[in-house]
This record gives C-alpha cells, sequence and structure tokens, in this order.
C-alpha cells in the first residue's frame, strides 16, 4: 500500500512514471510479433495515407476519423521517394496502426483490460476508466520522424481533464531511437491548445501560452517492457530516429468515464469500461 501511495504521489509531483519490466518478455515478443502481423493484414497500398503532423495528410479523405473504430495503417513519410511510391519494403514503411487496437485485438484486448492495468488506474484516482485510442508507433530505424512538443490532453479533451497516457516500450528506447523527452513537473501548464474538428473540418484551438526551451525536458531511456504513464497535461516530444534500430511503443490514451468527453474530440465512439468493472468490454 506504501509503494501505491508513493506512486500516486510521484505522479502528482513530476506527471510521469517509469515502472522498469512491467511487460515480461515472453509477453512483449508476443504483442511484437502481433504487432507486425497486424500491418500484413491490414495495411491497405492503395488507401493509406502518410501520418504527418504537418502536411496533415493524414486527415483527408476521413481516413483519420474513420480509425476511430478500426485497425487502420498510417504511412512513415520518409519511407516515400520523390514519386510518392515506397523505396523501401512494407513492413520498414509504417509510422503507426490505430486507434481501436484495444477492442478489436483479442491478443491487444487481452492485454489492455488486464487487472494490472486496471489496478494502477485506480491507484492513480480513476474510478470508470475507458481508453478511447490505442496505437502502435514503430519509429522505423533511420527516418521515423520526430514528434513535436505536444500534451496529450489536446487530443482528448474532457470536463474535468483526465487524459493520461499508458506508453509500453516494446522495444529498448534510448535518445540514439527516438526514446521520449518529458518536461518534469510541466503537467502543471494549463493545456496550450484543444484539437477540435467542427463541421468536418480539424482545427488546433489555442487555449493557453506555454513556452517551452529544450533544456527542460530530460530523456525517458527504458529497457524493453517499460511502461512509461504519462499526464494529458504533461509536455513532451519524441526526437527522429537516427539509429538502425527501431523504437516499437504500445500506446494506450485513458480518460475518465464520469467527465464530459468533448463532442469536438477528433475521436468519437462508444468507449467500453475495463471488465473488472462488470461490464463485459465486447458488448459496449
Ligand atoms: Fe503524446
Amino acid at each position: 500500500m506504501k509503494q501505491e501511495t508513493d506512486l500516486k504521489a510521484r505522479f502528482a509531483r513530476d506527471g510521469y512514471l517509469v515502472i522498469d519490466n512491467f511487460i515480461d518478455s515472453t509477453t512483449s515478443k508476443q504483442l511484437k510479433t502481433r504487432a507486425h502481423q497486424l500491418v500484413e493484414t491490414h495495411a491497405d497500398l492503395e488507401a493509406m495515407k502518410v501520418f504527418d503532423c504537418t502536411s496533415r495528410e493524414h486527415e483527408r479523405d476521413d481516413y483519420l476519423k474513420d480509425s476511430a473504430d478500426k485497425i487502420k495503417c498510417f504511412l512513415e513519410k520518409g519511407a516515400m521517394d520523390a514519386q510518392g511510391n515506397l523505396d523501401r519494403p512494407l513492413s520498414k514503411s509504417i509510422n503507426k496502426i490505430g486507434h481501436d487496437i484495444h477492442d478489436l485485438d483479442q491478443i491487444f484486448a487481452d492485454f489492455s483490460y488486464q487487472d494490472q492495468i486496471f489496478n494502477l488506474l485506480i491507484e492513480l484516482g480513476y474510478q470508470t476508466p475507458v481508453v478511447p485510442q490505442s496505437m502502435l508507433i514503430f519509429k522505423q530505424p533511420s527516418i521515423g520522424a520526430e514528434v513535436d512538443i505536444h500534451q496529450d490532453g489536446t487530443f482528448f479533451f474532457t470536463t474535468p481533464q483526465s487524459c493520461v497516457g499508458f506508453w509500453f516500450a516494446l522495444e529498448a528506447a534510448d535518445k540514439n531511437n527516438g526514446c521520449l523527452w518529458v518536461q518534469p513537473g510541466g503537467h502543471e501548464l494549463p493545456l496550450s491548445d484543444r484539437y477540435a474538428v467542427k463541421n468536418g473540418v480539424t482545427e488546433m484551438l489555442p487555449l493557453a501560452t506555454n513556452e517551452y526551451t529544450e533544456d527542460q525536458f530530460i530523456p525517458v531511456e527504458v529497457g524493453e517492457g517499460a511502461l512509461v504513464i504519462i499526464h494529458g497535461n504533461l509536455p513532451h516530444f519524441s526526437k527522429a530516429n537516427t539509429s538502425p534500430l527501431s523504437r516499437l511503443a504500445y500506446i494506450m490514451h485513458i480518460v475518465e468515464g464520469r467527465t464530459k468527453y468533448h463532442p469536438e474530440n477528433w475521436l468519437q465512439r462508444n468507449f467500453c469500461t475495463f471488465p473488472q468493472q462488470g461490464t463485459h468490454k465486447k458488448t459496449c
């Protein structure tokens, strides 16, 4: 009990937690294998979009919106040649898969709705946690793109704020292959933006002015199997992967089901409660 209390206190102080060896090596291997199988079964070369926060290509033709209740693959920008064709094998070209893996794939559902995750959420103060989003981010060798400074609550706006990210390292992450960088204590800042969809158009609505300098951030280098828990207001980013090693991570974004989920959030779907609360997830 003392350890659990310490966990909550450290999370309240720092805005993030690292739990090493959360996943055992057998489970990590199983999830990795399944991730690559999902690429093989779900990558649609004709339809796939590049996930690019600058061009926002992934928002075109409702590709992003349609992924809310599906498993869809997004391409890495650096995997395309000047003509827009893949210049490497498909398995090395995927930026990420999202966004309902945890409900639609049995292996990831069993992992995502496990007791250990539910118990951590309860310890952190959640009463009825629900999982809007899951992603597999590949951060491919040499081409895995950087992700700019952001707060996850921007994309999962609830009243009151309740977003939290559970970031599982399925491969070791260090400064060379694009580990997370976080601003300790930065979760005390307000959300700087809210990502909204109005009449089919996405926009970033400014809420506050947060100013960052890189020296405020520290790298979170972790081994395979680690869990990093990220407060929804915590500023974080990752640099490009310049190494020959990929940096595969599985990420769940969770909110409190008793809060008001903003109707302009891009991801809209009925969310499942954890089965530990008596509602079978498949009935949601
Ligand atoms: Fe994030």
